[in-house]
């Protein structure tokens, strides 16, 4: 054994974990370094923070919670209004787009296992007649807003190690979907290990620890490490626009979010939805001991969870749809500072056995910020996340809720035509029933088939 691999022995053996090492007598050489490069990127520091995360969920504390401030929509039927401070700043978010200082962050490193789907979600297939998957449905959003600001924001793609060539491939084949090739960049978060109950690294083999993505919270350190926040600085972006591939509804760019974000001088900024459940499972933005925080709603009391304001509404209200604007600025801060995210654990089957599994969260980046905007949207416009095979949030769901919501914004935007059997939008063309109206006035429209609406050549 090497001098480095010996120390590295005794580092693991010092932290109680000498049992990943239990089989290097019988392993061949190049199984030794593959063993050796893995477990030089563990940071046994963090044991005892992952050891906490698990103690945590046995026993959550007491929380004192209160409602959160927000810029509540201003008319909550269709086809909405946003709050009047967020309409007034549309032009502020407007400008930043013009002058390209707006970057998008697409996360898709989830291993999707809820969906049951074989390869990355956003290869997912789920405009009805087009069949366009999530990824071109995402980069034909980017394309529109390059029309609509005369710049196109720069993707940066979030994949994990499991996806990461998947996807290259995939947007690779299909040209980056008419996007520019150096305007798109991949990169991958990291990864963490597993604890059993007797607090072991879990292994997958001899010669493998058994390791999973380190959840959305990973990509800050990974943008870092990756060289995405220089890139970034060096383009002229100062703030950055985060969706999730799984949302097939959301803007990837949002003039009024942008204009708050940028005017009230945030350094995080959230979208939320209105709950009108106390039973639904969805994280809450509100004040926990007075600090901006997203809090899952596992951890509210009955009581808190069915509270009510004067107004007879949910106090609780704001769910998390895990949208945000992020300064680059405060980014970069976070990554100066090494500053770390708070573990989550979760009990998962990890080798056909159940283990702990660990994962950092980026809405734990709220507490962190010397300023959150909150800024609520409407449920049917902006989120429809595909998360499940079935349901709801399956794809039969939501492409039923998408068809209900285009064909009211068809009527709205032309009272004059017959509903279509099915309508399809093609995201490059308009992203909300307002802005329907517009791109096709006094447009020849034919709806005694299968509609699709597009821009037209
Ligand atoms: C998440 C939020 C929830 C919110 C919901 C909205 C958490 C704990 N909860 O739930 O509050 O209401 O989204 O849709 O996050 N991803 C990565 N890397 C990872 C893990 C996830 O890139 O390691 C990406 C996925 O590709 C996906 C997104 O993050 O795009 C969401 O992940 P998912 O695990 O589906 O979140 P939810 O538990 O559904």
């Amino acid at each position: 054994m090497s001098d480095s691999s010996q120390a590295l022995r005794q580092n693991f053996q010092q932290a109680g974990q000498g049992h990943v090492f239990d089989a290097w007598d019988s392993l061949a050489e190049r199984a030794r370094r593959r063993l050796v490069r893995q477990l030089e990127q563990v940071d046994l520091a963090q044991l005892a923070a992952m050891r906490a995360a698990i103690t945590a969920v046995a026993g959550p504390v007491p929380r004192k919670l209160s409602p959160a401030p927000a810029f509540a929509m201003a008319d909550e039927s269709f086809p909405y209004l946003l709050h009047d401070a967020a309409r007034a700043v549309v032009p502020v978010g407007d400008r930043a787009l013009r002058r390209g200082e707006v970057a998008v962050i697409l996360v898709a490193g989830g291993q999707g296992t809820r969906l049951g789907f074989d390869g990355p979600k956003g290869c997912y297939p789920i405009l009805p007649l087009s069949g366009m998957t999530l990824f071109e449905v995402f980069a034909r959003k980017l394309l529109r807003a390059g029309r609509e600001y005369g710049r196109t924001p720069p993707l940066y793609v979030m994949v994990g190690n499991h996806n990461e060539q998947a996807t290259r491939a995939f947007f690779e084949e299909h040209r980056c979907f008419g996007l520019n090739p150096a305007d798109v960049k991949f990169f991958a978060q990291g990864e963490l290990p597993a604890l059993d109950d007797n607090g072991r690294l879990v292994m997958a083999g001899p010669d493998a620890l058994w390791t999973a993505p380190d959840g959305h919270g990973g990509v800050i350190a990974a943008m870092h490490s990756k060289g995405m926040l220089a890139d970034m600085r060096a383009r002229g972006v100062r703030y950055a626009s985060y969706v999730q591939v799984d949302n097939l509804q959301i803007p990837v760019v949002d003039a009024a979010f942008l204009g708050l974000h940028i005017s009230e001088g945030a350094e995080v900024s959230l979208k939320v939805v209105r709950k009108t459940d106390p039973a639904e499972k969805v994280g809450i933005y509100c004040l926990d001991d007075g600090v901006p925080s997203i809090v899952e709603y596992t951890e509210f009391t009955p009581a808190d969870s069915n509270l009510r304001g004067q107004d007879g509404r949910l106090a609780f209200w704001q769910g998390n749809m895990a949208v945000h604007v992020f300064g680059l600025e405060f980014l970069q801060r976070l990554a100066d500072t090494s500053t770390q995210l708070p573990l989550h654990a979760a009990r998962k089957k990890v080798n056909d056995a159940e283990a702990w599994k660990f994962e950092r969260f980026v809405f734990d980046t709220i507490p962190l910020a010397n300023r959150v905007v909150c800024m609520e949207v409407p449920r049917e416009e902006q989120f429809l996340p595909l998360k499940n095979p079935d349901g709801p949030f399956g794809p039969e769901g939501v492409r039923a809720a998408c068809q209900q919501y285009w064909k009211k914004a068809l009527k709205l935007a032309r009272p004059d035509l017959a509903e279509p059997p099915v309508i399809e939008v093609d995201p490059a063309l308009c992203e909300n029933a307002r802005e329907l109206a517009t791109a096709i006035q006094g447009r020849k429209v034919d709806t005694s088939g299968p509609l699709r609406l597009e821009p037209q050549a």
